[in-house]
């Protein structure tokens, strides 16, 4: 079985993986392995913007205290603080590698209003965001000579005594099982939305770095914490972003209605994301909704700044929705779309795990807590990484490789041939589809007793089933019924510490909203959940939120 070498092994090429990979020194042999291609990466999605205060009139500490508040009072604030004092120097740096952000008049980088801002922070580029700043970092790495493992999938982590000593993956090109031995793996795997049916996410979005630290070992935090955006389409769920409604865009209902004005009369279409969710997915469920929808109106912003600022979304709306927001509102709903909790993970990106990091989305520092801005994940992957990279140059310093037994390799054989000779069985793609729907209807915007111990039942049932997963693709060149038969069997792990965490918290507060507590329980409740494999399904614990200035207050929009 072949087994390679490398100080340091960062498992995902999206933004916050190759920021760390960046970081570390020019004599460190870093690789960086990934099951696409760096620039289809995820974080290309992100389109809105990435915050930072640079203006003096906005001092970081207002970006920490709306980031605090955004988080219902549940994110760290000092990792809060770290993030947006950090942010103003990220920004420029980004745009020195190249970042064509969008400029305002006085050609100082642009900013554009967001979700639970107090001040228009958000700089831009366009609607393709995400996508500039990926193309940019992918420059970088190339220049930089990273070496990329491009399409392998991640199967399993190395730990001997407690420590991480590398990953098992498969080359989906060749199918070939490799065991990468390194003094240091980071985990940069994004996120967990296609845990969904419906999804902004893309289809990679699986939570393979969540669940394979979450089996070896690693704690999870806050998981029941999933973000819903506002807008997106009723078709496919691809996003549309929240700066259509930065730049002056209108939620209306089947009345014509802006019907924010009765759930956030301050802030209106730029409340928090939770809230604004919140108030679409009432509209839809009393009747007032449009087949399923509500509206996104832009027509009034006229053809000349929705071809300047939101071209991407306009192109969208045309294509899925066969609605030019020119001319006609685009339907949205709902949607699953960022994982605030994640591996727990400190300022540097260390796990509990020695040897084991992790930052971007599949990490949970927690800078977002019960709820993300818009703006901050963005941040968050650049800040991160960065700081993750930094560490790790520090922590392998000095430090001698250590050994990795070749049978880690051979088990990962073992469950791949149980799964490819099987005769007959399960089909993944049904039981996907079956646990999406369940998490739709029953861990989504609202929650309740009921509903969360049906999707834990069916939750189980699924797990079960999956033991008989039939993989009809006997192949090993490219076989992608393979490899989405793995991503099933994170998800329904991922799914269990998502349903566990939400029956177990017995309030609302940010992204869980749970119909029979309806109000947040600071004395019970303000604590980080944990979770970890146990012998019936996830093992609760929890952990301390920290403090710095932030006292918890009523969230009012
Ligand atoms: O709406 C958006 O453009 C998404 C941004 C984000 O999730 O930060």
């Amino acid at each position: 079985m072949t087994m390679l070498t490398h100080d340091v092994v960062i498992v995902g090429a999206g933004l916050a993986g190759m920021r760390a990979a960046l970081e570390l020194g020019p004599g460190v042999d870093v690789a960086v392995v990934s099951k696409v291609h760096p620039v289809r990466s995820h974080s290309g999605a992100a389109q809105g913007g990435i915050n930072a205060a640079l203006r003096e009139e906005d001092p970081w500490e207002n970006h920490a205290f709306d980031t605090v508040k955004g988080s219902d009072y549940l994110g760290d604030q000092d990792a809060i603080e770290i993030m947006c004092r950090e942010a103003p120097s990220d920004i420029r740096q980004m745009e020195h590698w190249g970042v064509i952000f969008s400029r305002a008049e006085d050609e100082r980088i642009a900013q554009r209003p967001f979700g639970g801002a107090g001040y228009p922070r958000t700089c831009y580029a366009a609607d393709r965001t995400g996508h500039a700043l990926l193309h940019a970092m992918y420059e970088r790495v190339m220049k930089r000579g990273v070496k990329v493992y491009e399409e392998w999938f991640l199967l399993s982590l190395v730990v001997e005594d407690g420590v991480c000593r590398g990953i098992v993956a498969l080359d989906i090109p060749t199918g070939q099982v490799v065991t990468l031995r390194a003094k240091a793996v980071i985990l940069a795997t994004g996120g967990y939305g296609r845990v969904y049916r419906t999804s902004s996410n893309g289809l990679v979005n699986t939570g393979d770095g969540m669940a394979v630290a979450y089996r070896a070992g690693a704690p999870l935090m806050d998981m029941e914490f999933v973000q819903f955006h506002p807008t997106t389409l009723k078709s496919n769920g691809v996003l549309i972003t929240e700066g259509s409604r930065g730049e002056g865009g209108t939620l209306i209902n089947a009345h014509g209605e802006r019907f924010m004005k009765t759930y956030a009369p301050n802030a209106m279409e730029l409340a928090s994301r939770d809230v604004v969710s919140r108030a679409e997915q009432t509209e839809i469920n009393e009747g007032r909704g449009v087949d399923g929808c509500v509206l996104l109106d832009l027509r009034h912003l006229g053809r000349e700044k929705i071809l300047e600022r939101l071209p991407q979304i306009r192109d969208l709306a045309i294509k899925f929705a066969g609605t030019d927001p020119i001319e006609v509102p685009i339907p949205v709903r709902p949607g699953a779309h960022y994982s605030m909790g994640g591996i727990q993970a400190d300022h540097n990106g260390q796990t509990p795990m020695e040897g084991l990091f992790a930052c971007g989305e599949c990490s949970c520092v927690s800078v977002h807590g019960a709820n993300r801005l818009g703006g901050n994940s963005l941040l968050e992957t650049i800040v991160f990484g960065r700081r993750t990279g930094a560490f790790v140059d520090g922590f392998i310093s000095g430090r001698p490789l250590g050994s990795a037994s070749a049978a880690h390799a051979a088990r990962e054989e073992v469950r791949i041939a149980a799964l490819v000779n099987r005769p007959e069985g399960e089909r993944g793609w049904a039981l996907r589809e079956e646990l999406g729907t369940v998490m739709n209807r029953d861990v989504g915007v609202f929650r309740d007793r009921a509903g969360l111990e049906h999707a834990r039942k069916r939750g189980v049932d699924i797990l079960q089933r999956s033991a008989n997963l039939w993989v009809m693709d006997k192949s090993r060149t490219f076989n992608t019924d393979l490899t989405e038969a793995l991503e099933l069997l994170h998800i329904i792990d991922l799914a269990q510490t998502i349903i566990a965490g939400a029956l177990a918290r017995e309030e609302s507060r940010g992204a869980h909203f749970r119909k029979d507590f309806t109000t947040r329980n600071d004395t019970s409740w303000m604590k980080h959940t944990l979770a970890l494999p146990g012998e019936d399904g996830p093992r609760l614990d929890h952990a301390p939120v920290r403090f710095t200035k932030y006292e918890p207050q009523e969230r009012k929009y």
